[in-house]
This record gives C-alpha cells, sequence and structure tokens, in this order.
C-alpha cells in the first residue's frame, strides 16, 4: 500500500519552520548575513535540543525581513505539502517576524502571503488559510499587539489564533486577554501545551484560554482523567510525532502517545510542526506511524476526515476538503 497517494490535511505547521535549509541560506547568501552557524556539515539545520532549536528557529528566521520573502516562503513550503499530497494545510503565522507587530506592515506581509497561497492553489490545488501565533517567550505584552494584529485581519483567511514558543516560561493564564480579543474577532483557537509542559499545561489550555485545539497536547495521557475528558469534549490534538521524536519528547515512534489517545477516544490528527528541522514530510509521518502501530489506509483516511472537520475554515472551504477526501 502506497500512503504516499493518500490526500492529506495538516493542522500544525509553522511557515518559517517549514523553510528549507537553502532557501533560507539563499537568502542569507543575498542579504550578507552569516548564519552558517545554525547549519550542519550536510546543510542541515544543527540543534542541541527544543530550547536550542528555538534559537536556531530564531536565527534562520532573521534573513526574512520582507514581505516578499515571504511570499517566496510561501511558495517553497506548500511546494512540498503538495509533494505530500496536502490538499489543506493550516500554517502559524507570527506578527512577531512579519513587520514587527505594527498593524500596517502586518497587513502588507499578509497580503504578500496570501497571493503566493492563492498561485500555489490555483497551480497544485493545495489550499492554504492562517493562524495568527503569539510566542510565548516573548511575554504576554507583545502578544497582545500579535492579538490585535490577528483580531484586525480576521475573516475568511485567517482563521485562528494561537500560541507557540518556550512551553516553560510564564504561564498560560498572562495570555487570556490575547485569546479573549481574538476570540471575541471571530477566531477559532488553539495553544501549544503538553509538548514540554506535563499534562496540567493541557488543562490550563482548555480551562484558562478556552482553546478547542491543542498544540501537540500529547502529554495529557499521564493523566487518564484528563484524556477522558478531553475526548468527552472532543478537543483535536495537533499531534506532530516526528517532532516528538526529533526533539526527544518520546524516545521512539513506537513510545509515542498518538495510537493511545486514539484507542482512548480522542480526536488525533497528524502534522509536520517543522517539517525540515524534524527531517520529515506528511508522507514519511504516514510511513513512520504505519510501520510504529500497524496502522492501514482505513485510519489515514479517518484521521484526515478528522482533520478536515477540525480545520477553523469556513464551512463551505471545509465542505470542499472534505469532498476531495470522499473522493478518493
Ligand atoms: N514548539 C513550540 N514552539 C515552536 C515550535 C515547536 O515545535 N516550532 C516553532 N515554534
Ligand atoms: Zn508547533
Amino acid at each position: 500500500m502506497s500512503l504516499s497517494i493518500l490526500p492529506k490535511v495538516e493542522l500544525h505547521l509553522h511557515i518559517e519552520g517549514a523553510a528549507p535549509p537553502a532557501f533560507i541560506r539563499g537568502l542569507a547568501h543575498e542579504k550578507n548575513v552569516d548564519i552558517s552557524g545554525i547549519f550542519d556539515e550536510h546543510g542541515s539545520y544543527k540543534y542541541k535540543d527544543f530550547w536550542d532549536f528555538l534559537k536556531v528557529y530564531e536565527a534562520a528566521t532573521s534573513v526574512l525581513n520582507t514581505p516578499e520573502d515571504f511570499a517566496s516562503l510561501t511558495r517553497a513550503v506548500l511546494e512540498e505539502s503538495a509533494a505530500s499530497g496536502v490538499i489543506y494545510t493550516e500554517a502559524f503565522i507570527s506578527p512577531d517576524f512579519c513587520g514587527g507587530r505594527d498593524v500596517g506592515a502586518w497587513k502588507e506581509y499578509l497580503a504578500a502571503i496570501r497571493e503566493a497561497a492563492d498561485e500555489a492553489e490555483a497551480n497544485d490545488g493545495v489550499v492554504l488559510r492562517g493562524i495568527i501565533t503569539c510566542i510565548r517567550h516573548f511575554g504576554s505584552e507583545k502578544a497582545r499587539e500579535s492579538a490585535i494584529c490577528a483580531a484586525e485581519t480576521a475573516g475568511d483567511w485567517v482563521v485562528g489564533f494561537g500560541i507557540g514558543g518556550d512551553e516553560k516560561m510564564g504561564a498560560l493564564k498572562d495570555f487570556k486577554w490575547s485569546f479573549d480579543c481574538a476570540r471575541e474577532a471571530g477566531l477559532a483557537l488553539t495553544a501549544h501545551a503538553g509538548e514540554w509542559g506535563g499534562a496540567q499545561s493541557v488543562k490550563d489550555a482548555v480551562d484558562d484560554l478556552k482553546v478547542v485545539r491543542l498544540g501537540h497536547g500529547v502529554q495529557a495521557i499521564d493523566d487518564p482523567a484528563l484524556v477522558d475528558r478531553l475526548a468527552e469534549d472532543e478537543i483535536v490534538f495537533e499531534v506532530c510525532p516526528g517532532s516528538n521524536v526529533a526533539l526527544g519528547v518520546y524516545p521512539n515512534w513506537r513510545a509515542h502517545p498518538i495510537h493511545r489517545l486514539r484507542e482512548a477516544g480522542c480526536k488525533v490528527t497528524i502534522s509536520t510542526d517543522d517539517p525540515p528541522f524534524f527531517h520529515t514530510t506528511m508522507n514519511n509521518e504516514y510511513d513512520r506511524l504505519a510501520d510504529a502501530f500497524d496502522w492501514d489506509e482505513g485510519v489515514f483516511t479517518d484521521i484526515a476526515m478528522t482533520s478536515a472537520q477540525a480545520a477553523f475554515c469556513d464551512d463551505e472551504t471545509k465542505t470542499k476538503i472534505l469532498k476531495r477526501l470522499e473522493q478518493r
């Protein structure tokens, strides 16, 4: 069975984190910036652990500083998505990296990204929508500015709001104002929790920020009562197994809790997070999961449907995506 031909839906992808290393090196060369230290001898991104990964991530992102850079990035990222059979993807986009949270500049970056996404949809049939994300270790004040950027541009393309970054910094409740602001603007909510923060951080995301999806969320597995509650409340897990294995959250694919969460009735979806950093693609995620858990095509089709239903886009777009999944 070839899983590569299955149409796929991805809900958790950081746009800068999806930048191919050669693309970032090209921009660094053009702009005469020396970031050679973030690459290994094979030209891949090099980092020691999650916290070093965040530093390398920000160094790579430092060469993306015009709307046109983000348009080129969007084209490069969606080309890779389409190559794995992705038909719909939601990408995290940060006003921090797109114009320093200035609403006017943000709108210019967003327009460039959307134009590139429209081109990719016309050429490859891959649909992109944006989830605006604040960055936890940049602090709650900057997050408010990001939330205002998100609220100012909420609509049929900017569909969600989230938080990424260092889960061990600050408390999720410090970001309540930002999440309330985004919700009031009509945005759907997700938060990185339970990647590094333990089961309690998952509870905090649901209780304090009222999210309907969890970025990772996998450490909820350590609290069986919480797992039951998340299943009951139909909270959706944006699971990124290759990311978790590459960063050492779990020692190998078989030890990853995605299968146990699914067996417990939780709504799990599959994403790549920052694919070149973790040497993965959607096709690779599918293949490794099939090997680890003996999942067949039926399981993956079921997960793709769950993902489409959990997408933050409008109903018309969702119906189109669901139809394309059913046509297979
Ligand atoms: N985790 C948290 N924050 C992030 C990540 C991640 O994997 N990638 C980019 N920001
Ligand atoms: Zn992530």
